[in-house]
């Protein structure tokens, strides 16, 4: 059983994934890591994120890497919005996606393209999202409880730009499958949300 999570940069779409994976007892791959880093990656390689051949150059990272915690940094998001936006970037991550998904006994993956590019045959794709403002105000509150001090009209004016980046792009773009589930949890709490998802994956699967 393959279940492709895509949705936008604070969407709830990675605590959904880790919750259907959880209840099916399914691996569970972020794939918006490996895009991160490639990002940080190629920061350490002082190259330059908006170009191509640097950032392929920095997609042969250590795995080592993806335990790094600076991949969560709101800043290592930035670069990766922008090296994912190179289809060279995107070929060279795709087969580690694809293998992911293809293991016996099925996989969850969450990312912007999983239901579209990755895994177009997958048993049942959600495409989480909520309001730009909602999903500013979560990031906001989450980053002043981890103490990081900043502004919520920057969380928002970063939320638009990669959205606009990553729905805008040429190659693979952020947009939902016509066969995925729309959820919308702008007025869901958490609970409500997972509880929504794997309502219509189990749905799915008794099919
Ligand atoms: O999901 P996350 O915020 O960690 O993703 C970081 C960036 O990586 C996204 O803004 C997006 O540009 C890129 N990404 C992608 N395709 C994926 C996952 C992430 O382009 N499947």
């Amino acid at each position: 059983m393959i279940i492709a999570v895509d949705g936008p940069t604070a969407s709830g779409k990675g605590t959904i994934a880790r919750a259907i994976a959880a209840y099916f007892a399914l691996p569970v791959l972020d794939t918006g890591l490996l895009y991160r880093a490639v990002g940080y990656q190629t920061q350490l390689n002082h190259g330059d994120p908006d170009n191509s051949t640097d950032a392929l150059a920095a997609c042969n990272f250590a795995d080592s890497l993806l335990d790094d915690p600076a991949l969560r940094y709101e800043s290592t998001g930035g670069l990766a919005s922008r090296v994912s936006v190179h289809p060279a970037v995107r070929k060279a991550l795709f087969q580690r996606q694809v293998d992911f998904a293809n293991q016996p006994g099925g996989a969850v993956l969450d990312g912007r393209d999983i239901g579209t590019v990755i895994a177009p045959y997958a048993d049942a794709k959600l495409f989480v999202t909520a309001s730009p403002e909602e999903r500013a105000r979560r990031r906001h509150a989450e980053m002043l409880g981890r103490g990081v001090e900043i502004t919520y009209d920057t969380v928002l004016a970063d939320i638009h730009a990669r959205d606009a980046r990553d729905t805008g792009r040429a190659d693979a773009p952020l947009i939902r499958a016509g066969d995925a589930l729309l959820l919308d949890n702008t007025a869901l709490d958490r609970d409500a949300a997972i509880a929504a998802a794997i309502a219509f994956v189990e749905g799915k699967v008794a099919r």
